[in-house]
């Protein structure tokens, strides 16, 4: 199955979306049990349209990234915690939890099966890995399937935000809220994106790179960031949003980390938006996103405009947690906390 063409992509124009490569990995579950790995070349998935996926939403997903070190190794960054993040997810949809064993496992095997397209050390591109969870059983009534389909799929990226690492402005409003105060916001649920949407749209229209979601209860505090969590530093403090309504973010407890490591004092917290008044820095953290600087969040709903870099350059802090990152997942610095696994 293994090819080892190259395959003739300009690396350095990607941008982040979908294309073709050689392999993805499947396993169904029936009768209680995961069955075994199955690779496929095909691109589609055979389904009931009845399926439980399809008509009451049980799906959920996970976004991981490989990364060819200048050693030419691979290695794909906190991949069990992705696996524990899917099986939660899973739980919250009353969904069969992957086993983490077998969601590492078909993580290395598809990586190892589109080898020939993670992006080489200098491009600064990565290979992002798109595991799928679905019920596919035939349900009329509402109520959970018996049978699951996990599929993961791989396929390189370059940066999420066409900006690139550059900063961008993001809004507020209170018209839209992405999730419920109690709902399905901490899980991967692709229900939550879809219900993101009009916002997402409402924001690019108007030149936003994303929507700066406010807490759906109260509408005071700042929640998510578009598909990313959001962080600032203020007063050399990394503050970051204490919410049930938003995905844990991978990335977001790597940053704090190193934020800590950085000898930084770390505060996950309500976060009130008069508060961004006082940062000096802002971030989108996310797989995708990475640490995307913002340049200015503006209120739409009373016009305030928070300027937070003044020059429109980017923040020290972000940009020194932002390298330290990609060196860690890039291999060019040691992994410390165990975050990379590399790919044999
Ligand atoms: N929040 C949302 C809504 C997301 O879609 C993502 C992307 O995965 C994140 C946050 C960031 O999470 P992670 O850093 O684990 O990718
Ligand atoms: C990721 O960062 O992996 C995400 O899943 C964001 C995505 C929805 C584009």
């Amino acid at each position: 199955m293994s090819n080892t063409q190259d395959p003739q992509i300009d690396w350095k124009s990607l941008h982040f979306g979908y294309s073709d490569t050689d392999a993805n990995v499947r396993c169904y579950y029936k009768d209680g049990k995961w069955g075994d790995i199955q690779v496929e070349t095909s691109t589609t998935i055979e389904i009931h349209m009845a399926a439980s996926c399809l008509h009451y939403g049980q799906e959920i997903f996970e976004g991981l990234k490989a990364f060819r070190g200048r050693d030419g190794k691979i290695r794909v960054f906190r991949l069990e915690e992705n696996a524990r993040r899917i099986a939660d997810s899973a739980k919250g949809l009353l969904m069969a939890p992957v086993p983490e064993e077998l969601f590492i496992e078909m993580v290395k095997k598809v990586v190892k099966l589109n080898e020939r397209f993670v992006p080489p050390y200098e491009s600064g591109a990565s290979l992002y890995i798109r595991p799928l969870e679905i019920g596919i059983s035939p349900r009329v009534g509402v109520a959970p399937a018996s049978e699951y389909l996990f599929v993961i799929m791989a396929m390189p990226v370059g940066p999420y935000f066409k900006e690139g690492i550059k900063p961008t402005k993001v809004c507020i409003t209170r018209e839209f809220d992405r999730v419920a105060p109690k709902g399905t916001g901490r899980w991967k649920v692709g229900g939550n994106y879809a219900a993101s949407l009009g916002a997402g749209e409402m924001a690019h229209s108007k030149g936003y790179s994303a929507m700066l979601y406010l807490d759906p209860k109260e509408k005071k505090y700042l929640d998510e960031c578009g598909p990313a969590n959001f962080f600032a530093i203020k007063d050399g403090k990394y503050i970051t949003p204490a919410s049930d309504s938003i995905l844990p973010s991978i990335t977001n407890k790597s940053l704090m980390q190193l934020a800590r490591d950085m000898g930084m004092e770390v505060e996950a917290r309500h976060i009130p938006v008069e508060e961004l008044a006082t940062v000096q820095e802002a971030a989108a953290v996310g797989t995708a996103a990475v640490a995307s600087p913002i340049s200015e969040i503006d209120d739409l709903d009373n016009g305030t405009k928070y300027v937070i870099l003044k020059d429109g350059k980017i923040g020290p802090v972000v940009m020194s947690l932002y390298n330290k990152l990609r060196a860690i997942q890039y291999g060019d610095e040691e992994d410390v906390h165990g975050w990379v696994t590399v790919i044999e």
